[in-house]
């Protein structure tokens, strides 16, 4: 048998998400296969956009500028992490028995079902009441976090009772009622990474997972982060998993 080299990087098309990737009733699973078909399509006409490419190009633009921009242009859009990162990051949510998540970015909530489903799972496997299992998700877009409440109402029970959704600036969302955590997603611009993770440093658990996307992306705006995780003396192992444009999986080491 040989093995071809592979010239593309891994696919983030949705036919990798067949159903013996995760455990999830089908109703669940046809709600995921839509809201990944819609957020690539939304990506794809986002990448075709003359005016987005003119105003990446537009060196006259100042710092708040471009901010304004940027916000109008994403206000409505899902950029949902993409099917072949969620498997991985729901079965290594699954196999690392993660009871209390921290989602970082939920935009319409496409995300935060797949680590409810883990949550959820790990938590009737553990014997753990539903109370004491959940992923905190975070968005500050009113309509957003709207709409992914009606996404988890949809995929019903074993999605929507995990998760305990705070609306606002996740800087402030996040100040106060923190449980021990587990796992951490951060799926957020890149500017709000690092005061995010100095607010929940402290509750990490021994061995938290932390999962950041796109950590190799051209222009990502990582770098404090990655250093930061990377320092010599670190309490962290990291390293850039080689999904396209990277995710940066790293374990919370700290010294006992
Ligand atoms: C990349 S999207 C998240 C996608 C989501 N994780 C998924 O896979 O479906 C990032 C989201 O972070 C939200 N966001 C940006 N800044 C924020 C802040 N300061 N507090 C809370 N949410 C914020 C944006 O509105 C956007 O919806």
């Amino acid at each position: 048998m040989s093995f071809a080299a592979e010239p593309n990087p891994p696919s983030n098309a949705l036919d990798v998400l067949i159903k013996s990737a995760i455990k999830a009733p089908t109703h669940v699973f046809d709600l995921l296969r839509r809201l990944h078909q819609l957020s690539l399509d939304q990506e794809l006409v986002l990448k075709n956009d003359q005016t987005i490419q003119n105003w990446k190009d537009n060196k006259e633009l100042d710092a708040d500028q471009r901010k304004h921009f940027f916000d109008n242009i994403m206000r409505d859009k899902f950029i949902a992490l993409t099917p072949d990162k969620s498997i991985f990051m729901y079965n290594l949510a699954r196999a690392s028995g993660a009871l209390n998540v921290v989602e970082c970015g939920t935009s319409y909530g496409v995300s935060t079902i797949y680590l409810a489903l883990a949550v959820g799972q790990n938590a009737v496997q553990k014997g753990v009441a539903a109370g004491d299992a959940k992923v905190i998700a975070t968005e500050n877009e009113p309509l957003k976090a709207e709409q992914a409440r009606r996404h988890w109402k949809e995929a019903g029970e074993s999605v929507e009772r995990y998760i305990q959704l705070r609306e606002g600036d996740l800087t402030k969302t996040l100040q106060a009622d923190l449980p021990s955590i587990d796992f951490v997603l951060f799926d957020i611009w890149t500017p709000m990474v690092m005061p995010t993770l100095r607010i929940l440093e402290p509750k990490l658990k021994a061995g938290a997972i932390l999962i950041a996307d796109n950590t190799a992306a051209p222009g990502n705006g990582y770098g404090e982060f990655l250093d930061h995780l990377r320092a010599e003396a670190a309490p962290y192992s990291a390293l850039t998993l080689p999904y396209q444009d990277g995710l940066e999986l790293a374990v919370y080491t700290p010294r006992s």
